[in-house]
């Protein structure tokens, strides 16, 4: 390997591979030309190894413990920023003025009403359809109302966004069989949310908590969900039917689905007595099938930072909402004996940012499965960005290739022959 280029020889046939660098020093061997040179393919199930695409938007090391949008620590965005800004940054690149983020916020509010055919939609679903199964749907509808959906604009950014937290909030209600809450513009952004999801005014300490759970899961660059949103975005599929399918990934218990799990866990623990260590080691025992929700992570192999940062806010809401959970309790308990078990250890397994999230959301009153829709509405601001980007790098259409292992050739058979 040369500083700028790998040589791969296959079978006789040589391929040069430019060796691409990141800005943080991460290196990439680029294979586009390996098929036509050589005959190969690269094989790698689930991705684990396979950069997708070049991105500007988040970084994210998993050693370290590192998360960064455009630059700024996740850290310092959780503490000093809210999810509006956040959600500016993610779109455009740049922290906002104060005349940009009036003008960004003033949009948002302005375009943030339903079309009265998504209420009913919603109210015709049928009774017990899962929360995201709701989202999915109408968000998919919109894109039957907003045609021009499939272009590079600011308005369909806007009115995705602007549209969201109102649906959530709507989906929240209908799926307890609550009446919608009217959108009130005079509140901001995460405020008129929880206004409308509880049909009371929130305190300023759950408007903070809310904002800070949806920054902190604004976006996480090629996960499963970001990359379903591009792979749909890059058959030229408009935002809205891109996002839906991004909501559909989401929802997997091993992806966003997980804060749900945690939470049913936590109280199955509970129900059967809270012996932690018996969960434990069930999760240790591959035989029983049951892993521990909220531990572990695809690309975090040292502590999850959104972690880190729930973990206290999660101490502050429950303190300030004067909450005594016993499943806090549990889970302290569980995040304890994991972080001091060899399997957890040598496996890198930590609580990631699914685990301290549900408690949160309980303490606040959301029920247990409305909690995805919660990720899902902080995670549209990096959905949209990663869909803009990918559009404005103009990349191709996303279509892996596979080795095929079944029938070769064969003779078809008559059926009174079978
Ligand atoms: N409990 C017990 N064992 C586990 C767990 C767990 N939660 N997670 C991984 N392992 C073991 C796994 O059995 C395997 O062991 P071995 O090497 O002996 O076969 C090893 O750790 C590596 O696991 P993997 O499944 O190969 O790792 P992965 O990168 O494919 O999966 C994961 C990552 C998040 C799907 C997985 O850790 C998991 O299922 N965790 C529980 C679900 C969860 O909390 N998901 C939320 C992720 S964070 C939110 C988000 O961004 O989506």
């Amino acid at each position: 390997m040369s500083e700028d280029k790998v040589t791969i020889t296959l079978g006789g046939k040589t391929t040069e591979c430019p060796v691409l660098v990141g800005t943080e020093n991460e290196y990439a061997i680029n294979i586009d030309k390996l098929r036509e040179d050589t005959g190969f393919v690269t094989l790698d199930f689930g991705y684990k190894n396979t950069g997708a695409t070049t991105s500007k938007i988040t970084f994210l090391d998993g050693e370290l413990g590192i998360l960064r949008y455009r630059g700024y620590e996740i850290a310092d965005l959780a503490e000093k920023s809210n999810f509006v800004e956040v959600a500016y940054l993610l779109l455009y690149g740049e922290l906002p003025t104060t005349a940009q983020l009036a003008d960004f916020n003033q949009k948002l509010k302005d375009n943030s009403d339903i079309p009265a055919e998504v209420a009913t939609i919603l109210k015709a679903l049928p009774k017990g359809t899962h929360p995201m199964a709701q989202l999915a749907a109408v968000t998919v509808v919109l894109s039957g109302v907003y045609k021009d959906g499939a272009k590079l604009t600011d308005e369909n950014y806007i009115n995705i966004l602007a549209k969201f937290p109102v649906l959530v909030a709507m989906i929240i209600r209908n799926s307890q069989g609550l009446d919608f809450v009217a959108n009130d513009k005079n509140l901001d952004y995460v405020a008129n949310f929880l206004h409308m999801a509880f049909g009371k005014p929130a305190s300023d300490v759950l408007i903070d908590a809310m904002d800070k759970l949806l920054i902190l899961h604004a976006d996480h660059e090629q996960n499963c969900s970001t990359s379903t949103v591009r792979m749909v975005g890059s058959s030229n599929a408009n935002v809205y039917a891109s996002v839906s399918a991004g909501i559909s990934a989401l929802w997997g218990p091993l992806h966003g689905g997980a804060n749900q799990a945690v939470l049913e866990q936590l109280e199955a623990i509970e129900k059967d007595g809270g012996d932690t260590a018996k969960f434990v080691a069930m999760a240790k025992d591959k035989a029983s099938g049951f892993r521990l929700m909220g531990f572990g992570h695809r690309v975090y192999k040292n502590f999850d930072p959104r972690a880190k940062i729930l973990k206290k806010a999660c101490d502050e809401v429950l303190d300030d909402l004067g909450v005594q959970d016993k499943k806090l309790t549990i889970a302290v308990e569980l995040e304890q004996a994991a972080l001091n078990d060899d399997y957890f250890v040598s496996r890198k397994l930590y609580p990631n940012v699914d685990f301290y999230s549900g408690i949160i959301y309980q303490a606040i009153g959301f029920p247990t499965d409305t909690f995805t829709t919660l990720f899902a509405l902080g995670r549209l601001p990096g959905w949209v960005a990663q869909w803009k980007e990918l559009k404005e790098n103009k990349e191709p259409i996303g279509r892996p290739r596979q080795i095929y292992l079944g029938a070769t050739v064969r003779p078809y058979s008559d059926i009174t022959e079978r």
